[in-house]
């Protein structure tokens, strides 16, 4: 149903402290912690003598320690203490993710920990860089994270549930160019000489008519990221005001979605006003996103078997992204089978 061979956003950097922290990533339960130095460890957070949450106990030292009856794990999940015995017994272990911290989010690899690559983690540096300024929120969405994928790869629906922030019809009006390398699907729409979006058009002083894009390059299954923006008429994007917004989506179980975002600009990077409007406005955005996909969640439960999504054209980026997906499920499911039982030779007399 998961993904799993791949690195989720987990927290912020700010959300772990030396507190141990939970949270459930593909119906996963994972404790966050910092050790003495700072390094941000990730255990299953179940403990291995009673299987009460570690998330609920303390660290000591860098170890996390159960609040049931006291068992210690260090950062290698292995259990360094027992207080009520001197021996620890083989089996007192949990299970240690790898864990990357970059550019302000933490990220946990779920799967097999042998193929984790710090390097795979895609590039999120906007939201830490200097020169651009950032809003963030994370919402809990009631959906599963496919739905999310959706709507970030059809921007069509801003046109009708975004009116009063970033919607306007012409953008259901223009058409997409959809690639596909390696698995990232990239999905490009180019509006020109129109006006800018409400939201932005004061924070960016822009009146009268721009080239308007989007393209969203979905790194399937974790992350996408927004390149947008307006730029002069016929001019390059480079010379625009420019918006990157990154949205990493990661599963808690199958109707539920952690949904964090960063929306960097280049354009009155110091104007503190403009931040806290942006902040304000692009809430409302997510609230109206989070609203429709629990909407869409429901209805996907309650459709009758046999029923099926109509995709259009605008759907391009949505068709190759669920293709990936497939693909990537299905080569986890392959892994993970049994090897089929070798045939006995047959016996000759
Ligand atoms: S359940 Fe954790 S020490 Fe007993
Ligand atoms: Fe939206």
């Amino acid at each position: 149903m998961y993904v799993l061979n791949t690195w989720y956003v987990a927290a912020w950097s700010t959300e772990v402290t030396r507190k141990p922290v939970r949270r459930m990533i593909c119906e996963q339960a994972i404790v966050l912690f910092r050790t003495q130095d700072n390094e941000t460890v990730a255990l299953a957070d179940r403990c291995a003598h009673r299987a009460f949450p570690l998330s609920e106990g303390r660290t000591v030292g860098d170890s996390v320690e159960c609040g049931y009856h006291g068992f210690a794990y260090g950062p290698d999940g292995v259990c360094t203490r027992v207080p009520a015995q001197t021996t620890i017994p083989e089996r007192a272990r949990v299970r240690k993710y790898p864990v990357v911290e970059k550019d302000g989010w933490i990220w946990v690899w779920t799967g097999d920990p042998e193929l984790a690559s710090s390097t795979e983690v895609p590039d999120t540096h906007w939201m830490v860089d200097p020169e651009w300024a950032t809003v963030t929120h994370s919402v809990h969405f009631k959906c599963r994270a496919d739905l999310i994928h959706d709507n970030l790869l059809d921007l069509t629906h801003e046109s009708f549930l975004h009116k009063t922030t970033v919607g306007d019809d012409y953008i259901y009006e223009h058409g997409i160019t959809v690639e596909v390398d390696s698995n990232v699907v990239s999905v490009d729409r180019l509006m020109p000489s129109v006006a800018a979006p409400p939201l932005y058009a004061e924070t960016m002083n822009a009146r009268g008519l721009f080239d308007r894009f989007h393209c969203t390059e979905f790194f399937v299954p974790n992350l996408h990221v927004l390149h947008s923006g307006i730029t002069g008429e016929a001019r390059p994007r480079e010379e625009g005001y420019l918006i990157k917004v990154l949205n990493g989506i990661t599963p808690i179980d199958e109707h539920n979605s952690w949904y964090y975002y960063a929306f960097s600009r280049n354009f009155a990077v110091a104007d503190a006003g403009a931040t806290e409007d942006l902040r304000v406005g692009l809430a409302t955005v997510l609230e109206e996103d989070a609203a429709a996909l629990e909407a869409q969640e429901i209805g996907m439960q309650t459709r009758p078997r046999g029923e099926f999504d109509v995709l259009i054209a605008q759907d391009g980026g949505v068709a190759k992204a669920r293709r990936i997906m497939a693909a990537l499920l299905k080569s986890e499911e392959r892994a993970a089978a049994p090897a089929a039982p070798k045939l006995a030779a047959p016996v000759t007399a």
